[in-house]
């Protein structure tokens, strides 16, 4: 079991030809080998899934109750505006979660501004492109590397 579970959710299989003007052209694989790489220099291993469909994504986060793994980094694509069902999974296993936005969810339709997740998560990104990803790693890491000083800080 990996410490860090990366969670990516529908249609973001598809990075890198989905609609380059809005989620650049970068692929998913090109991402979880670049986070892999970022959380191996830390110490730490990555197990990175992608699902199109929502049971997978809840059977996934069920995966990691009472395991090693201790955070979730996740973009949950069109499952952040409607899935009340992902949103208790995360919160049933109890590990901190960090969810990441490609482009900005504010800025786009009114629907994507409500995210079933973001009241919950430990930490939220979104609107800075793929770096968003790493961005959000190194602020994962750095919780998971010295939890005490972190939260000092706030
Ligand atoms: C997304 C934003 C969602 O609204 C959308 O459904 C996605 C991708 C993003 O990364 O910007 O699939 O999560």
């Amino acid at each position: 079991m990996a410490d860090i579970l990366v969670l990516n959710g529908p249609n973001l299989n598809l990075l890198g030809r989905r609609e380059p003007e809005i989620y650049g052209t970068t692929t998913l694989e090109q991402i979880e080998q670049s986070l892999t790489e970022q959380a191996r220099q830390s110490g730490f291993s990555l197990r990175c899934e992608q699902s199109n469909a929502e049971h997978v994504l809840i059977e996934l986060v069920h995966s990691i109750f009472a395991s090693q793994t201790q955070a979730v980094l996740i973009n949950p694509g069109a499952f952040t505006h409607t899935s009340l069902a992902l949103r208790d999974a995360l919160l049933a296993v109890g590990k901190p979660f960090y969810e990441v936005h490609i482009s900005n969810v504010h800025q786009r339709e009114a629907f994507r501004a409500r995210s079933y997740l973001s009241d919950v998560a430990a930490g939220v990104v979104c609107g800075l492109g793929v770096a968003g990803y790493q961005f959000m790693m190194a602020a994962l890491l750095a919780r998971l590397q010295s939890p005490v000083e972190m939260k000092r800080e706030i």
